[in-house]
């Protein structure tokens, strides 16, 4: 029984040094239940009383040999196979990297924050509201009622007779005054759409920017304050800005609103084409009308509105003569602006 353990410790000896040794097939070849060990083992009974102990303590030490090699073998693999994985993963860090190339905000996007952020300076709270629009409000409400010519200048997409792409934010004044109590202080940015073929200066979508005040108490002399202000921060402490009689159904008096030029200050350039002023809004004192289709007593209350176009005011501000550059993204374009 002696050389049987013998054996069986050398042969588990011999396989385990070979490379690539199959560690579990190897242990239930000689340790498992039906193992080789494990059946000489079985026949200790046979033994006597002297030699039983002797082979039992040899046989101890045969199983904790294999066990231990195969305990070795495990953690020699484990390490070599770390070792392989970390030499595979190298990286060598004084390689050039790729260049990685970081975006901007595109200038409409840009503009629009800016001019936020002036109104909420100055206490306006911002409101959006949908681009598919009813004929009630693009319209009705706003003094605009079914044939007048007014409608001919913002001819639309309709869905329905009754469902449009609204051509302007100003259905955004109804919906704030149906929505809100005053005093309200509002704008109201986005886009809007027309049916106005491309070229240098239209596109059928662009985008606005609607400002509306309700209150007791305001007037004209609020309107001019506001964009006084607005235009000084917009475009330099040294503009100046004028008001020119214009018509809009849904506000009594109305204007259209110029800045002075923010390039010759006035003087007459290739910017504002000699003029030495800029158009950039239209503006007026909300119609009694339209408060009083909104619930709100004109006797008591009156506010004004103003609405402006943010490609005008990015095109006016980047010297940009044509529009379509804002649509194209065309990288080599955007990078410069951004
Ligand atoms: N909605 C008008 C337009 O698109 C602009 C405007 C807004 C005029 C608010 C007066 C008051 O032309």
């Amino acid at each position: 029984m002696k050389e049987m353990l013998e054996k069986i410790k050398a042969e588990a000896a011999a396989k385990l040094s070979e490379e690539n040794a199959d560690l579990e097939a190897i242990r239930v070849q000689y340790l498992g239940k039906k193992g080789e060990l494990t059946q000489v083992l079985r026949g200790m009974g046979q033994l006597s009383a002297e030699e039983r102990p002797i082979v039992g303590q040899m046989a101890n030490d045969v199983r904790a040999y294999i066990e231990n090699l195969i305990e070795e073998k495990k953690a020699s693999a484990a390490s070599a196979a770390m070792a392989k994985k970390l030499l595979d993963e190298t990286v060598d860090v004084t390689m050039p990297v790729e260049p990685v190339t970081v975006g901007s905000r595109h200038p409409l996007s840009q503009v629009q924050t800016e001019l936020e952020d002036i109104f909420i300076g100055l206490g306006f709270e911002i409101v959006e509201g949908p681009e598919v629009e009813y004929d009630y409000y693009n319209f009705q409400a706003l003094n605009i009622p079914e044939n007048h010519p007014a409608r001919d200048t913002q001819d639309t997409f309709y869905i329905t007779d009754n469902i449009l792409l609204r051509s302007q934010t100003s259905p955004m004044q109804i919906r704030a005054m149906e929505q809100k109590k005053p005093p309200l202080r509002i704008i109201s940015p986005g886009r809007v759409y027309r049916s106005d073929a491309v070229d240098a200066t239209h596109s059928p979508l662009f985008h606005q920017l609607e400002g509306l005040v309700v209150d007791k108490g305001i007037t004209m002399g609020d309107l001019k304050g506001t964009l006084e202000l607005f235009a000084k921060k917009m475009f330099g402490d040294d503009t100046k800005i004028r008001f020119r009689p214009h018509h809009f159904p849904f506000t009594e008096p109305s204007a259209e609103v110029d800045v002075s030029c923010f390039v010759c200050g006035g003087k007459g350039c290739s910017l504002c084409k000699g003029e030495g002023w800029i158009e950039i809004l239209g503006a007026g004192m909300v119609h009694p009308n339209v408060l009083r289709g909104c619930g709100i007593d004109p006797e008591v209350y009156s506010g004004f509105a103003f609405g402006l176009g943010i490609e005008r005011i990015v095109m006016r501000k980047y010297n940009i003569d044509d529009m379509r550059l804002l649509y194209e993204n065309d990288v080599r374009f955007l990078k410069q602006l951004g």
